[in-house]
């Protein structure tokens, strides 16, 4: 039997991290499971964006868009191969925010989606959702480039955009989690949507 490949999702501050780690050691009690970060920042492409997140390069816009798309692609092969071999891998964000954070930017939506048509596809992606206000609450945002009011609350619209697509491409695979709350409420509310049935076949994103 193939692993699963679910995707976690959220604005900075969501609480993804944490409900990430909580997440794999839950899985990890039924069979193997592994976490994958996006920006996976230990790739000769992941340390070129953890420079320009770390704003120690410039990049021009859409420069950065491929590389976030191409680290993905670079680590595909081994996402493919684990999940084949019965591995769940658990992705601490993936395209979604590829396309919401370059579209809150101002790149064409479409043409944010364009390159990582053809990813495998998430069973299942957790969208951790939370209002400005309850962020603003969980404390001050870090120095990295898109940790500002501003440019999260762009995404916030983004994201909005990116799981109409989702549903309309691939139908009930995007699921809207209330973030609000104490880590073993969202940790209970994850817990009800990751147990889907999945497809034979690993599928293709967008495709
Ligand atoms: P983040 O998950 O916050 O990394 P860390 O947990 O190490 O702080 O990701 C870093 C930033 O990169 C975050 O602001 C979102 C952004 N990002 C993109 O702009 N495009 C992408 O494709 C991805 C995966 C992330
Ligand atoms: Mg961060």
């Amino acid at each position: 039997m193939r692993g699963k490949f679910i995707v976690l999702e959220g604005l900075d501050r969501s609480g993804k991290s944490t409900q990430v780690d909580r997440l794999i050691q839950r899985l990890e009690q039924d069979g193997p499971a592994r976490l994958q970060k996006f920006p996976d920042r230990t790739t000769s492409i992941g340390k070129m964006i953890d420079a320009y997140l770390q704003s120690k390069t410039e990049m021009d816009d859409r420069a950065i868009h491929l590389l976030f798309s191409a680290n993905r692609w670079e680590c595909s092969k081994r996402i493919r191969e684990d999940i084949a071999k019965g591995i769940t891998v658990v992705a601490d964000r993936y395209a979604f925010s590829g396309i919401a954070f370059s579209a809150a930017k101002g790149l064409p939506f479409d043409y944010c989606l364009a390159p990582d048509e053809g990813l495998p596809l998430p069973d299942v992606v957790i969208n951790l959702s939370l209002s400005p206000e309850d962020a603003a609450k969980r404390g001050q945002y870090g120095e990295e480039k898109y940790e500002t009011l501003d440019m999260q609350e762009r995404t916030r619209a983004q994201f909005k955009l990116v799981a109409r697509e989702m549903e309309r491409r691939h139908p009930g695979r995007w699921k809207d989690v209330d973030a609000a709350g104490s880590v073993e409420e969202v940790g209970e509310r994850i817990r009800q949507v990751v147990g889907v049935e999945v497809d034979t076949e690993l599928g293709q994103l967008w495709m």
